[in-house]
């Protein structure tokens, strides 16, 4: 069984003192109360990765990003590469999130050439798939979510799979824990299908609307590994208790 993990996503959300009062929070808490058996991410914007990996130091919770850039360094203005997230302290990234890929035109191959220089900067990638709304209308959830996985994730990945319906992104709609517990059970049978033996032990998350109230219902869905985290990362009660719902 691999460790559960809750990973916060801040997205663009706040400014240094936001986020050196929110970690600050946190890890106080996390120190009263340890936690164990679980591994916290937060993802803070570009901008205060380093104030946040110091304030992180000597704590349980590790840093994350939201994105790279597919090269390691180049003419690429306004860019960031995995090894630089990595010389900041970062162990994380989330690639492919559907805010990348409606925002920043991002498709399957960009997704899958910044996982591959993620994985050689020494990341662990968070690769995001998920059907938009007319995709579930439409019946094409699988079809979606199938190509995502073949098209997203390079040879011999090594790292995690986040499932975030984009319906369910922001609108305080999660999806029913039946809904997610056979969307899973696809995405596993997809992951062993491309990678083999290794598929098996991949971890997969659940994020769209996951919050304090329903954090225990989905987090006990067989084979959901954790939770990928936006609004409810931003306040830290509420993302404590989610890591602390953890099973
Ligand atoms: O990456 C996390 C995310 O997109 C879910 O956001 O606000 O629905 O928890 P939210």
């Amino acid at each position: 069984m691999s460790t559960p993990i809750i990973v916060g996503n801040w997205k663009m959300n706040g400014l240094s003192a936001d986020s050196a009062d929110r970690v600050k929070q946190i890890t106080a808490d996390l120190a009263a109360q340890p936690v164990s058996g679980v591994e916290i991410v937060v993802c803070p914007p570009f901008t205060q990765l380093a104030l946040v990996a110091t304030a992180l130091k000597g704590s349980p919770v590790a840093l994350g990003a939201q994105d790279c850039h597919k090269d390691a360094k180049g003419a690429h203005t306004g860019d960031i590469a995995a090894c630089m997230l990595k010389d900041v302290g970062t162990t994380h990234v989330i690639l492919g999130h559907s805010e990348r890929r409606r925002d920043h035109g991002e498709v399957d191959e960009t997704v899958r050439e910044k996982t591959v220089s993620a994985i050689a900067a020494g990341l662990t990638p968070i690769v995001c798939i998920g059907e938009t709304e007319d995709q579930r209308q439409e019946g094409q959830t699988e079809d979606t979510l199938g190509w995502q996985i073949k098209g997203s994730l390079p040879d011999g990945f090594d790292g995690i799979v986040a499932y975030e319906p984009v319906w369910a992104i922001g609108t305080g709609l999660a999806a029913t824990s039946e809904d997610i517990q056979s969307t899973v059970a696809f995405i596993r049978a997809e992951l062993v299908r491309q990678f083999g033996d290794a598929g098996k032990s991949l971890r997969i998350l659940y994020g769209g609307s996951v919050d304090a109230t329903n954090a225990a219902s989905i987090l006990a869905i067989p084979d959901v590994a954790g939770a990928l985290v936006g609004g409810a990362s931003l306040k830290p009660d509420a993302f404590l208790s989610i890591v602390r719902a953890v099973p």
